[in-house]
């Protein structure tokens, strides 16, 4: 059953007050529910309740039992007044909750996960975004069990009961969905800070984690006081609670939730120390932390009025957290990694068979929903509002729309007016994000006069067709250039263009000879560019350019043109790449964090995505290959920088941070170079790390070698860390990304290893996710990579159709591949689809990844 986002109602019947009495128990929970309702609007349908598994035996309304009926997940009553007191009951089995949506058991605790459906697996209940209620919950539970007791809002009572049970009543006195509802019940021990408002209110802050996980949230904690005072600061958004609760769980689907008061998080976003914890990883609980906070202003107090309107909240949500990471770390690195993600997530998905708008129109199963279409091509849209409106005006209109819509259910058009009104612009054509999907591809040529001297620039935009939309308009693309005189010195000034038509010309000014074109700077579009340039351009923008995503976009293209040239059977030269690269590894000292993101080789799957039909040995080759020239052509010097950027282990200062990437990128150089002694200085970097970052970026590499460094390594990092499980974590991702030919050999007796389990999320996906991006490992040419991944899903399903689903999209890219790969492909999609009683989760992304 697919819903339409036009066919929008709002609800008959509104919730306006729940009250929650919980029993729990790790099997069996109990739930008392009292629903205060009111008709909305004048009609004479009945209540319709959603509904997945947890009915109750009985229901009354006012007190009188009423006879229901069940229609396709929703229970169906008849109510005669226009307000009403609905009272039931429901009992849910916790520890049979695999899918780990509603409320869970994990590790002992009992937590919840009601976004975007899951609500409905605890009660019946009016389970939409628009249904915004107030909620009062009690639980009660064995005290030795779960001494911690903790739901939305705040703690109005608590107290002792006989047979040494305990009870803790919560009120949270903000409106909210039902998604938005949380509890958590277990044995926790509080990190506790606090955080004073603006405008003076004492806030009590607590991360709740296991007892002996204390000692790795101060991280987070910072990470949350400083996000607080950023969206003072910059949105002028306050916090509106006495208290504010963080809890990590270990089972979960998604990366976290920001339930009212009660964030609930994937524990590798909240947990981090330097043994063990990378940069990434500590980027990331930053990052996440953020988010979640954030979403307090955008999507909580103001929330979503449908599912279709998700990226009203995560893709503006995303964008405040990218920014939120720049100011407190290198601006132009993070802008860097997210173009990185952007390409490597969502311009595969917007040029494939799940491709959709960043406010889809229709759906089978939201949580498929969930993309990087919809957060972060979503952040992009917000990003490029905010481009071409400047800092000051984009404040005013976000001013506008949390005025305007404070304690609403909202619409991206709603969003969209408010900066319309609030900055003073005309969005009509930029609307065009929200609707079409697809990477727009934009060509650039510059055109120059020799006799008059004067230079244009030459624009086009075509928006590939995509499932369900054929025909494509023209987009608003908001680029910034600016056009370099060589023989000066000094860089262009940068002008903002305004892409709006199919075809449009831009005049550059007056140059002696023909300037050097730096295009769509800072990445101000996410859009495919297509630039004529000569690679004499790429090396002197990749020097000379004053903005530093140019710098690094030239020196990456640059790369990829030889990539492509020599994958497609040219014999293009290694030599402009090399002395480029070399030209940049010069300055490592100076600027560590920028040489070692440009000096990195786009992924392989990057290189693919150039492709009509994806080569992926020739990749694999290709790649390696240049990696070896620039490796032993600059081998002194990679020597050199390795020695010279072990320094700092632990610090987390941008430039330490970038000090530390650039010495695990000159040792895998040194490796691709075939210098004999890399296996040794890889496992000494490994055994004399100071840190997780140096650790694991060392057995990344020894894990692509013969040599018996490697499984000593392996070895060696397993009893140390094997009773960790986000380490260990790493210990199968390692594996799974290794460049090695017997990579899904390797992957397949992972699978059947002791410390694997289908039950924890982030094990699949350290195991499966990984392996399903390591390009020519699993697109093997025997298939078997393929196998691997549909026996997987077709495992997983049963147990948690959520994180089953998101496996399959690496199979759906099909139409890029040769023939045979892309039957074994479609035939590992067909033998999925022809398992008795699939999930509609995974239904929906098996059958449309095989239509194409
Ligand atoms: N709203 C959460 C976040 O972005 C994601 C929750 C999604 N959960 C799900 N089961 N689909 O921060
Ligand atoms: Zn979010």
């Amino acid at each position: 059953r697919t819903i339409h986002r036009s066919d929008y109602q709002p609800p008959d019947w509104l919730v306006e007050t729940v009250h929650l009495d919980f029993d729990l128990s790790l099997d069996a929970t109990t739930v008392s529910a009292t629903l205060g309702i009111r008709r909305n609007g004048s009609h004479d349908r009945p209540l319709r309740l959603d509904e997945d598994g947890a009915i109750p035996e009985v229901i009354r309304v006012d007190g009188k039992a009423v006879a229901y009926t069940r229609d396709s997940g929703q229970l169906i009553l008849p109510v005669g007044s226009e307000t009403a007191t609905v009272t039931f009951t429901t009992t849910i089995d916790p520890s049979a909750n695999t899918q780990l949506m509603g409320l869970f058991a994990s590790n002992g605790m009992l937590c919840t996960q009601c976004e975007a459906e899951g609500f409905r697996r605890i009660i019946p209940f009016v389970d939409r975004p628009d249904n915004m209620a107030v909620y009062t919950v009690r639980m009660e539970a064995d005290r030795a069990a779960f001494p911690i007791l903790l739901a939305n809002g705040e703690k109005v009572a608590e107290g002792d009961l006989d047979d040494g049970r305990h009870f803790a009543e919560w009120h949270d006195r903000w409106p909210k969905p039902s998604y938005l509802f949380a509890l958590v019940a277990g044995q926790l021990v509080a990190n506790r800070d606090s955080f004073t408002t603006a405008s003076g209110m004492d806030v009590d802050l607590a991360i709740w984690v296991r007892d002996g996980d204390l000692d790795r949230t101060g991280h987070a904690m910072q990470a949350l006081k400083n996000s607080m005072r950023w969206d003072e600061q910059v949105y002028g958004r306050e916090y509106d609670l006495p208290v504010f609760n963080i809890v990590a769980v270990s089972d979960f689907n998604m990366g976290a939730m920001e339930n009212k008061g009660l964030n609930i998080f994937n524990s590798r976003y909240i947990l981090a120390d330097a043994d063990t914890a990378s940069d990434l990883d500590f980027d990331g609980v930053e990052g996440v932390v953020a988010h979640e906070y954030f979403h307090n202003w955008s999507g909580n107090r103001v929330t979503c009025r449908d599912w279709f309107q998700l990226s009203l909240k995560e893709g503006f949500t995303v964008y405040r957290d990218q920014c939120f990471s720049a100011d407190m770390g290198s601006e132009a690195v993070k802008r860097i990694e997210d173009v990185r993600i952007l390409r490597a997530a969502q311009f595969p998905e917007d040029n494939g068979p799940l491709a959709h708008p960043i406010r889809p129109d229709s759906y089978q199963e939201i949580s498929n929903f969930y993309t990087a279409t919809v957060y972060n091509k979503g952040a992009e849209v917000i990003r490029m509002m905010a481009t071409m409106v400047g800092p000051k005006r984009f404040r005013a209109g976000t001013d506008l729309y949390f005025d305007r819509h404070d304690g609403e259910a909202a619409t991206c058009e709603d969003f969209v007016r408010a900066i319309e009104e609030g900055a003073g612009i005309n969005l009509s054509q930029f609307r065009l994000w929200y609707s079409q999907a697809g990477t727009p591809h934009v060509t650039a040529r510059v055109e120059h006069d020799d006799a008059s001297g004067t230079a244009a620039l030459h624009l086009t935009q075509t928006i590939p067709a995509t499932p369900g939309q054929p025909d494509k308009q023209p987009m608003l693309i908001p680029l910034r250039i600016a056009a370099h005189d060589r023989a000066k010195n000094a860089p262009g000034s940068e002008q903002l263009v305004l892409l709006g038509e199919a075809e449009a010309s831009v005049s550059l000014g007056r140059f002696s000879e023909p300037p050097v074109l730096s295009f769509n700077r800072g990445f101000s579009a996410p859009i495919i560019a297509e630039v004529a340039r000569n690679p004499g351009d790429l090396a002197w923008l990749a020097a000379h350019d004053d903005d530093p995503f140019a710098r690094y976009e030239a020196l990456q293209a640059l790369m990829l043109d030889t990539l492509v040239a020599r994958v497609s059977g040219g014999d293009a030269s290694h030599d402009a790449v090399v002395a480029a690269v070399g030209n940049t590894l010069a300055s490592w000292a100076s600027d560590p964090a920028f040489v070692a993101e440009a000096c990195a080789l786009p992924s392989e799957a990057f290189v693919g995505d150039q492709m009509l039909v994806v080569d992926p040995d020739a990749i694999r080759r290709e790649r390696r290959a240049l990696q070896r020239s620039i490796g032993q052509t600059h081998e002194a010097l990679l020597r050199t920088i390795h020695a010279g950027t072990a320094t700092n282990a632990t610090e987390l200062s941008p430039t330490a941070k970038g000090m530390r990437k650039l010495h695990s990128l000159a040792l895998m150089l040194l490796w691709a170079s075939d210098a004999a002694d890399a296996p040794a200085l890889a496992f000494a970097q490994f055994a004399q790390a100071g840190g997780m970052t140096d650790r694991q970026a060392a057995l990344g590499i020894l894990a692509h070698m013969d040599a018996p460094e490697r499984q000593t390594a392996l070895d060696a990092f397993y009893a140390r860390y094997h009773d960790n499980q986000l380490v260990l974590d790493k210990w199968f991702t390692t594996q799974a990304f290794s460049l090695r030919a017997d990579t899904p050999e390797v992957v397949a007796a992972l699978a059947q290893h002791p410390d694997f389990t289908l039950g924890n999320p982030n094990r699949v996906r350290s195991l499966y996710g990984a392996f399903a991006g390591n390009q020519a490992s699993f697109h093997d040419a025997s298939g078997r990579g393929y196998a691997l991944l549909a026996d997987l899903v077709i495992a997983l399903d049963p147990k948690n159709p959520q994180t089953a689903a998101r496996m399959i999209p690496p199979l759906g890219r099909w139409k890029r591949f040769d023939e045979s790969r892309a039957r074994l492909m479609r035939e590992a999609l067909e033998r999925i689809l022809e398992t008795p009683d699939l999930s509609r989760d995974v239904t929906e992304q098996a059958s449309k990844s095989l239509a194409g």
